[in-house]
């Protein structure tokens, strides 16, 4: 059977206090929108629907893969299926989702699309709660058999009892939505027209209605404010954390690693606590990354180590090579195989070879660095004049003394030793000593200044 979703997403948000739409407010980095979305293909929806309201610039710039439909005066939830109707297929069974409803998971969805596909009937997504505020109840007959929702604000105290709630989430075959949403009004305490009211005219044509539920409440909440909003990052994320150790992952604390995008992990891999991953992570077997790190689209190779309090973002790293702890490596920065980087260094738009170091407080910009080249500590690559960035290249087994300030364009040859303190300007051939320093001098017999005092006080 067919399968078409919509997804309503044209309330304004009000209580999110935000110039952003709600939907594209962001949960594990992704907006609460794209989780949808996602969930809608990774059901096999054919076609996705989107109604979108406020700020429709905004949203439709996400430029997710689905069919857009204003829905320009929020007149209802049964308003605004009804925008979508006539851009779904003529048949099949039609799906609604909430824009603001991020959690909801494939398999209850599968579940509820299952009983509905039994026989030509309305299934709505339904649970339980505690504290039924502010929901539409769930009406049944001594039989139990689903008659009817009320919403709160036409609710009579005994209905306002009733603590079966409506998710808002509902499956139905397109043809009999379409019958039904032609006859629902807005006679209510809200003139709103509510898409609710399917529920009695399939009960009066006799139409099966069922009741199915999910799993976790979780995955029916829906974000309101930013209370929720945080609330709801905190499942995605001990969920994320789930899956993670399900793959082989060790969390030292499952409540202290936030992931802000997709991650792919190898095996036996070590992440210790406040840790955040965002964007494209792909970290590859044995990896261990050290407490406090913020990882931003770096690949990581087998082997690879993290230390702590380490910053990288667009990086690749080889295997078996340590970065940190206290390291920032920025955008294109590639390490090699066996590659060392250690504390209070810089590394960006750079190429380091296989074996070699930088160890210590180094700013490495636009650089090429061969294999097993030994950067000395405090080396510079002074990469900018001001008004262009230029090339600083360093051949195989270099080895740069301590404190060397390499004025780009510079090219170390292979093999080169650069004394320590040097301002390097030019080329330093291969296989020699090449420093830049002012002769040491000795001055026999130079005595201190003594600081001056009153007579007969020695200070
Ligand atoms: C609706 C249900 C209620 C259910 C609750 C669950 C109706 C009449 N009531 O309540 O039974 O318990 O959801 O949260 O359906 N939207 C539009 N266009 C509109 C109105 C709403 O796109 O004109 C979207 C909103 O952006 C939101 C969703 O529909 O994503 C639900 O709207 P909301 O106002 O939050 O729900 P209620 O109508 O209060
Ligand atoms: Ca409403």
């Amino acid at each position: 059977m067919e399968l078409n979703v919509v997804i309503l997403a044209a309330g304004q948000g009000t209580r999110m206090r935000s110039d952003l739409p709600k939907v594209l407010h962001t949960l594990g980095g992704f907006s609460l929108l794209s989780h949808v979305v996602k969930t809608a293909t990774r059901i096999n929806a054919q076609c996705t629907c989107v109604v979108y309201g406020h700020a429709g610039d905004q949203v439709l710039k996400t430029g997710l893969p689905v069919v857009w439909v204003e829905q320009a005066e929020q007149l209802g939830t049964g308003h605004a299926v009804a925008q979508a109707l006539p851009f779904l297929p003529e048949t099949g069974t039609v799906l609604v989702l909430y824009g603001d409803v991020p959690l909801i998971q494939p398999e209850t969805l599968q579940a509820l699309l299952a009983k509905q596909s039994l026989t030509p009937s309305l299934v709505l997504l339904t649970v339980v709660l505690p504290d039924p505020k502010g929901y539409g109840r769930i009406l049944r007959n001594a039989e139990r058999q689903v008659i009817g929702i009320v919403e709160e604000k036409d609710a009579t105290p005994e209905q306002r009892a009733i603590c079966e709630v409506n998710t808002g989430i509902l499956a139905a075959n397109k043809t009999d939505l379409t019958r039904w949403i032609q006859k629902i009004n807005n006679r209510n305490s809200q003139k709103e027209y509510y898409l609710t009211d399917i529920v009695g005219f399939a009960v009066a044509e006799g139409i099966p209605v069922h009741a199915v539920h999910p799993e976790t409440i979780s995955e029916v909440l829906g974000v309101n404010s930013r209370a929720q909003l945080a609330e709801l990052e905190r499942v995605h994320q001990s969920r994320q954390a789930q899956v993670l150790m399900s793959q082989g992952v060790t969390l030292r604390d499952p409540a202290r690693l936030d992931v802000r995008g997709t991650v792919q992990t190898g095996k036996d891999v070590e992440i210790d606590i406040d840790v955040i991953l965002e964007g494209q992570v792909q970290i590859a077997d044995r990896v261990k990354i050290g407490p406090y790190c913020y990882l931003k689209d770096v690949t990581l190779s087998e082997g690879v180590e993290i230390r702590a309090h380490s910053v990288l973002e667009g990086v690749t790293i080889g295997a078996s090579s340590t970065v940190g702890p206290f390291s920032r490596l920025r955008p294109g920065t590639e390490l090699g195989p066996h590659v060392r980087v250690g504390n209070f260094v810089e590394i960006k738009k750079s190429q380091v070879g296989e074996g070699s170091k930088v160890n210590h407080l180094s700013y490495i910009g636009d650089a090429q660095i061969g294999s097993d080249v030994n950067v000395g500590a405090g080396t510079i690559t002074c990469n900018y004049d001001g008004a262009n960035k230029h090339l600083t290249q360093i051949g195989d087994r270099a080895f740069v003394g301590s404190n060397t300030a390499l004025v780009a364009p510079v090219e170390i040859g292979s093999g080169a030793t650069i004394g320590a303190g040097s301002v390097i300007t030019g080329k330093a051939p291969p296989e020699e000593l090449t420093l830049s320093r002012a002769p040491q001098k000795t001055y026999q017999g130079w005595k201190r200044p003594v600081k001056k005092g009153k007579l007969g006080e020695n200070f």
